[in-house]
Formats: C-alpha cells, structure tokens, sequence
C-alpha cells in the first residue's frame, strides 16, 4: 500500500487554533503548537513541521529552528520514559559525569539514544532551576534531585 501522505489530524488542528487564540501572532504560538502535537504522537516528525508553520503562518524554516533549538520538543522518537540530565554548570560540578556513566551503565545506551525495549529515552538537558539539589534529573514530569551513582538503578525500578 502506498504511505499516506502526512496530515494533522481533526484534534491537533483544533487544539492549534486554539492555542494561536492565546497569542498576538504565530511565532509566539510556536512552541505550543510544536508541544500539541508531541502530546498527541510522542515526538515531531519532520513532515510535521511544514504543516504546523502553515497553519500559525510563520515560514517551515523558522518553525524547524523553534524546534531544534527548543531541547523538550523530541525530533526522533522517544521511549516510555524519557530520562534528562541536567548538565549545567552547577550540575556538573556536583557529579554530572558520574550520574550520566551511571545511567549510561544502567541502561546500556547513551545519551540520545533509546533502549532496545523501548522503555527509557536518555537525553541531556540544561538547567532544570533546582541548582541546589544537584546533580539533577527529570523522569518524565518528575523531578529526582541529589542523585547518586548508587542510587540510579532504584530510581529506575519505579519506571515500568
Ligand atoms: Fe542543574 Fe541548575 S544546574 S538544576
């Protein structure tokens, strides 16, 4: 069977419009746009971006720099879980290596990359604005702080 050509669905145009309601032109709709449809599929394909721009009425160009530059908007699909360390300046001088070795340990994959069972996805990210409790992670919306290379593999245990 020939592939579908890519479209947004009923829900995500909707939700976009929505959301472009909200804001006094589409450039400032952009990242919420981009988030819409993350939630709807779990990371952004590429054909993706073209139609989005189309519909807050900003050029693809502009939209795919928004999304790149932007480290929460997934370009690749993710796993179940998706794992960011912080690897900002603060965290990184309270252990970030030795955090980011252990979780690499853990999982056997590397950062940006995803586990062969799908179940985790290990991505850095910066400042998480909870520099006092660093190293610091995000586990999907959870927030784990004062980490320690020991400690990782208990934490992962609650992620099924
Ligand atoms: Fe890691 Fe701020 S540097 S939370």
């Amino acid at each position: 069977p020939k592939a579908q050509p890519f479209a947004l669905t009923e829900t995500e145009r909707h939700e976009i419009e929505h959301e472009l309601g909200h804001y006094p032109d589409g450039r400032a709709a952009s990242i919420g746009a981009l988030k819409i449809v993350q939630q709807h599929r779990g990371w952004v394909p590429d054909e993706a971006i073209a139609p989005i721009a189309e519909m807050i009425g900003i050029s693809a160009a502009e939209l795919e720099g928004v999304a790149t530059f932007y480290s929460l908007i997934y370009r690749r699909p993710v796993g179940r879980h998706v794992i960011k360390v912080c690897d900002s300046i603060s965290c990184f001088l309270t252990g970030y290596e030795e955090i980011k070795t252990s979780l690499e340990k853990n999982l056997g994959i590397g950062m940006g990359q995803t586990t062969t069972d799908n179940r985790f996805t290990l991505l850095p990210i910066c400042c998480l604005g909870a520099c006092d409790k660093g190293p610091t992670m995000m586990i999907d919306d959870d927030l784990h702080g004062d980490l320690t290379p020991q400690g990782i593999s208990t934490l992962l245990e609650k992620y099924a």
